[in-house]
């Protein structure tokens, strides 16, 4: 187990630990509490790696809690701050980058349990597919492991990639990508270096915004919400916020959506820029209002992995039934484990967490988990499930929106309470203005 919550770090350790240990499995926390829980509910670890820089919570709490429960897992401690010895039986390694962190590797590898790690001698190093998301080139070849010792390069070095390219491998189940062991070192190093997300500045805005979104689901789905994802996350949504301003926006991002294929990074880019310009339609612009919006469209779904479920909505909802019972069960359960999930972030943006409960709520009464109806369901969340609405109606016609007004009709008579009301209205205003200035 490692315990950090510094993003680039943590993936410079993964690195290292696989190109060093082979088939090792690595369980990544970002916070004592969640150490501690997973711990509780597998206790069958050989190692624990901590950083004793976390920012949630303490090492010592998890420490303590190791000690009175009597468990005898080894560990190693690290920090970018010189130490005093903890506790003798505490190892503890400096995080010198002006070492580069050579020395890191050297000094781990020589302290058990990862001492027993043979040093390999090979031609090919193997690195998680999911950590070439964060950049858009490499220095060095990538190349992909067809059999036993067969490798085939994919891609030179330099050479510019998207999503597309790392969707084709990761959806032939392809978890790994390889580059020549001499160059290990150096890519191990620039997981560190580089920011969390290099993206190409080069590519037009929606198109950033969309491979933004992408991967700030990917990092959250993967080890949750950390400093350096509500970091990404904020730059991003404030981004769009900007961008909703101007109403050209909409068209070009319908179009990019109309070429593209996965749900839950369109529907969720798509949700940001449209609940934003519904917050300035409204004037509901105090108290961060569409920062909260965007966050919670960032989330919602995030842990919805599988894609039948995700395009799933209070229209289609039937089609669950042919989902066995545990399926049906965590979709049902989806909107409070996103909201668990935003739980470390409500005190800078309060009701996150409660829109992404209540997203699944009708104005009658008739959603869940909890089916409240439009009188006990927030503002912020029925502006939520009407853009929600308008964008799966959108998606079920591929964003292809030459008559919107027939999407706006069908809605109209779901949404005539309360603030369910007025968000129906400002929808309507918003695509109208989207729809005259297609026109024009
Ligand atoms: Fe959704
Ligand atoms: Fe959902």
């Amino acid at each position: 187990m490692i315990l950090d919550d510094n993003d680039r770090f943590r993936q410079f350790l993964i690195a290292i630990l696989e190109e060093r240990m082979g088939e090792i499995d690595i369980i990544e926390v970002t916070s004592a509490r969640v150490a501690i829980m997973l711990f509780e509910s597998d206790p069958y670890f050989e190692g624990f790696l901590a950083s004793l820089d976390v920012k949630n919570g303490t090492f010592m709490e998890v420490f303590q809690h190791f000690r009175e429960k009597g468990y005898t897992v080894p560990f190693i401690t690290y920090s970018g701050e010189k130490q005093d010895t903890l506790h003798e039986s505490l190892p503890f390694i400096h995080q010198d980058e002006e070492n580069n962190f050579k020395q890191f590797s050297h000094q781990l590898f020589k302290t058990p349990p990862f001492a027993k790690a043979p040093l390999t001698d090979k031609d090919f190093s193997r690195i998680r597919m999911f950590f070439f998301w964060r950049f858009h080139k490499v220095d060095f070849s990538l190349y992909l492991k067809l059999g036993d010792g067969k490798f085939v390069k994919v891609l030179h070095p330099d050479e510019e990639y998207g999503p597309d390219f790392l969707e084709k491998y990761q959806d032939k189940g392809q978890d790994y990508l390889y580059i020549e062991s001499k160059d290990f070192d150096k890519f191990a190093l620039s997981l560190y270096k580089k920011p969390l997300h290099d993206i190409d500045e080069n590519l037009a805005p929606e198109e950033k915004s969309r491979r933004k979104t992408q991967f700030i689901q990917q990092m959250a789905a993967s080890v949750g919400i950390t400093p350096d994802i509500v970091k990404t996350a904020d730059e991003s949504v404030k981004e769009v916020i900007q961008e909703a301003k101007d109403k050209k926006t909409l068209s070009k991002l319908l179009e990019l959506l109309e070429k593209s294929s996965s749900y839950n990074s369109d529907h969720s880019t798509l949700l940001c820029y449209l609940t934003s310009a519904m917050c300035d339609e409204l004037g509901w612009t105090t108290r961060r209002s569409k920062e909260k919006l965007g966050f919670a469209s960032l989330f919602h779904d995030v842990s919805l992995t599988d894609p039948r479920l995700a395009v799933l909505n209070y229209r289609s909802l039937k089609a669950l039934d042919k989902f066995p019972h545990d399926v049906k069960k965590k979709y049902k359960n989806h909107p409070l484990k996103g909201s668990e999930l935003v739980g470390e972030i409500t005190n800078e943006y309060p009701q996150v967490d409660t829109i992404i409960a209540q997203h699944h709520e009708r104005p009658d009464g008739s959603g869940f988990p909890y089916g409240r109806d439009f009188n006990q369901i927030i503002p912020l969340s029925c502006l939520f499930i009407v853009a929600h609405d308008f964008v799966s109606r959108a998606y079920e016609k591929n964003f292809d929106l030459k008559s919107p007004q027939e999407i706006l009709d069908d809605m109209l008579s779901e949404y005539t309470q309360g603030n369910f009301m007025k968000c129906m209205i400002a929808l309507q205003t918003v695509v109208t203005k989207y729809q005259l200035q297609k026109e024009s």
